[in-house]
């Protein structure tokens, strides 16, 4: 039976690639061997956990202060050791992070074919995101078949020369691992956070941990917070907070003892997705929040400049609002007291995906298989 082997190591890969592995564990024919790189280690055993899933291989690569290179290091190192004794026949790499094109490069170097998930988001800034948008590229130059989660994904693919045959619009996984587990609004083990959604406090739900906004910008965000949470007493702000040291030691000096902001270690997904459907307003940095959050009709601000992400931007439910520390104060504000402005950004659409992602990934796979079994290559 041929062997599939995603290989994933981050929080937002793991749960992004979590409905593909249920779906290949579904589908007769195909043998599914998990990888895990390990770059995150508490942040991804939490998402494997939640999906049941037991990783065949663990590379356990994870050290505290790791640097870009030495994850790219250990990860290509521990996949040519693992490809040599358990080759798999073709590997699956999700997104942008290290780990994914480290995986990407490790199993092309070895002639794996690669099949890559969320292909063709493009912000068209080498430095923003960095390295993601850097990374992204990379994968697309060496992967086989790329799964684009939007038709503008596509579309970039295109204009990078890569075959339309090899392309296949499927919607993003995320939205298959959202709408399966916020339905089931598990309980948050955090007592605080439970009083709160029973309070029925407005809620205005932070996540930030972006290299390029860690430093200074990363502080203004803190200071935004903290006046924010001063002027809007019957507001209370929840901020799980990245386990980067980078992150908390910029934003946590600036909260203080404020009674209305809650930080919490990084949330199992199940309660994120809870806390997502009952905040008021989301203010992110993150990717993946900007692609769930507008399919649950909550109002989404970036904290950033630009985004390879511009359908829900488009649509007018995403605004993008960089880092400065005058403008979140601000935009939060209109939100909270401008009706009309909360009314045109609160809009449900799901320009992401439908929840099928996974199912059309895995035919496009299959596909992909038969071509490789008749042609013995499919590049
Ligand atoms: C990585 C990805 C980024 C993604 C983000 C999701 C790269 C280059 N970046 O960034 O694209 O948006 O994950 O969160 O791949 N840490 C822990 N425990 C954990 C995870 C992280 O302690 O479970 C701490 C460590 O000190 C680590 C630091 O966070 O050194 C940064 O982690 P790292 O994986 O290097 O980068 P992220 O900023 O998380
Ligand atoms: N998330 C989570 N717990 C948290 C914060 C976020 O499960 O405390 C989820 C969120 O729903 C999204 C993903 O993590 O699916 C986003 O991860 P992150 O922001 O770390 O990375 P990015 O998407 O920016 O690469």
């Amino acid at each position: 039976m041929p062997v599939i082997m995603p290989i994933y190591g981050t929080r937002p890969e793991a749960i992004k690639m979590a409905p593909i592995i249920a779906e290949l564990q579904r589908t007769p024919g195909l043998e599914c061997f998990v990888t895990v790189t390990g770059q995150h280690r508490t942040m991804l055993d939490q998402v494997n956990q939640l999906f049941g899933i037991t990783p065949d291989h663990d590379l356990n690569i994870f050290e505290p202060g790791q640097s870009l290179n030495e994850i790219l290091i250990r990860t290509i190192s521990g996949l040519d050791k693992l490809f040599a004794v358990n080759r798999p026949d073709v590997v699956v790499v999700q997104g942008d992070t290290t780990t994914s094109t480290a995986a990407a490069l490790a199993a092309f170097n070895c002639g794996i074919p690669v099949v890559h998930v969320e292909a063709g988001l493009r912000s068209g800034n080498p430095l923003s995101p960095f390295p993601e948008e850097g990374n992204r590229k990379i994968t697309s130059q060496i992967a086989s078949l790329h799964l684009a989660p939007t038709e503008t994904s596509r579309a970039n693919l295109l204009a990078e020369n890569i075959k339309a045959e090899n392309i296949v619009v499927t919607g993003n996984t995320v939205i298959d691992a959202l709408l399966t587990t916020v339905q089931k609004q598990l309980p948050f083990v955090d007592p605080q956070l439970e009083a709160l959604a029973s309070s029925g406090r407005r809620i205005l739900l932070v996540t930030t941990h972006r290299r390029e906004n860690q430093g200074e910008a990363m502080q203004g965000i803190g200071r935004a917070l903290a006046r924010i949470a001063a002027a809007e007493p019957d507001l209370t702000i929840v901020l799980p907070i990245h386990r980067n040291p980078a992150v908390r030691e910029a934003v946590l000096p600036y909260l203080g003892s404020a009674g209305n902001i809650l930080v919490t270690e990084p949330l199992e997904y199940g309660e994120f997705t809870r806390l997502l459907s009952l905040a008021h307003v989301i203010l992110t940095d993150s990717g993946g929040v900007q692609e769930e959050a507008p399919s649950l009709g909550k109002p989404v601000l970036v904290m950033r400049e630009n985004t390879e992400r511009p359908e829900a931007v488009e649509a007018g439910v995403v605004k993008l609002i960089g880092t400065d520390e005058d403008r979140i104060v601000f935009e939060v504000d209109r939100l909270l007291h401008d009706e009309t402005h909360f009314k045109s950004l609160a809009e449900a659409i799901t320009p992401y995906g439908d929840g099928t992602a996974a199912q059309r990934s895995v035919s496009a796979l299959k596909m992909i298989m038969i071509k490789l079994e008749r042609h013995g290559t499919y590049l």
